[in-house]
């Protein structure tokens, strides 16, 4: 028998502010910014079977991003700074399976004309913070590529733990396992 995880409902997650930053839920409005980000070869760079060729993956890919919203109350957010409405990236948790287990992705892709500036750490430590207050049981995980440096750091930065014995092969290569809980099995 398959156990369903729990949705999360009325957690606030649907729009959330750092010092910086608004984060929430994307829409159609998002469409535009969304294929762009994952149009880009620099973004994509550590991770190339992400790119997406036409604006239609990009509808399927938000139609995938909506369904988890609908379905567990949660999921990836539209990152922007307070005072600029266009989008500097994204990031967030969703659940996925690994190894018999549903865990919380962190996801982080931002464009490159904003990196360096600390907004990837900021989303991503709220996203993890936010995941342990409202999913405390869920264990968190990263999978970031070998040479993806700035995603290690961001990951660390966020609070997770690289865990060797977890590394696993994703599907640009091997990915590096970084874990919210270290005595996380498999
Ligand atoms: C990973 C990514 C989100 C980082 O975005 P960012 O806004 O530049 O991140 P931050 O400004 O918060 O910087 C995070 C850390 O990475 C370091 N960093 C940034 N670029 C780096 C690089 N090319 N090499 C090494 N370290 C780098 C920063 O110095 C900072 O380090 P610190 O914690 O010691 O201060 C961004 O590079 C990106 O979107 N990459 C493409 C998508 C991607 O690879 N996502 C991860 C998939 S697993």
């Amino acid at each position: 028998m398959t156990v369903e995880p729990a949705a999360t409902r009325n957690s606030g997650a649907e729009e959330v502010r750092t010092d910086r930053l608004v984060l929430r839920r994307p829409d159609q409005d998002d469409l535009d910014a969304i294929f762009a980000l994952h149009n880009d070869p620099e973004a994509c760079e550590h991770n190339p079977s992400d790119m997406l060729e036409t604006r239609e993956d990009a509808e399927l890919l938000l139609e995938l991003w909506s369904h988890q919203w609908n379905r567990y109350g949660f999921g990836y957010w539209v990152v922007r700074r307070h005072d600029v409405p266009d989008p500097l990236g994204v990031c967030g948790v969703k659940l996925v399976g690994f190894g018999r287990h549903p865990v919380l992705n962190l996801f982080y892709r931002f464009f490159p004309s904003s990196w360096g500036s600390g907004y990837a750490s900021e989303a991503a430590a709220t996203a993890v913070d936010w995941a342990r207050v409202h999913r405390p049981d869920d264990l968190v995980i990263a999978r970031v590529r070998p040479g993806n440096l700035a995603s290690q750091r961001v990951a660390v930065r966020a609070g997770l733990a690289r865990t060797e014995h977890l590394d696993t092969p994703g599907d640009d290569g091997i990915d590096w396992i970084y874990v919210s809980d270290r005595s996380y099995e498999g």
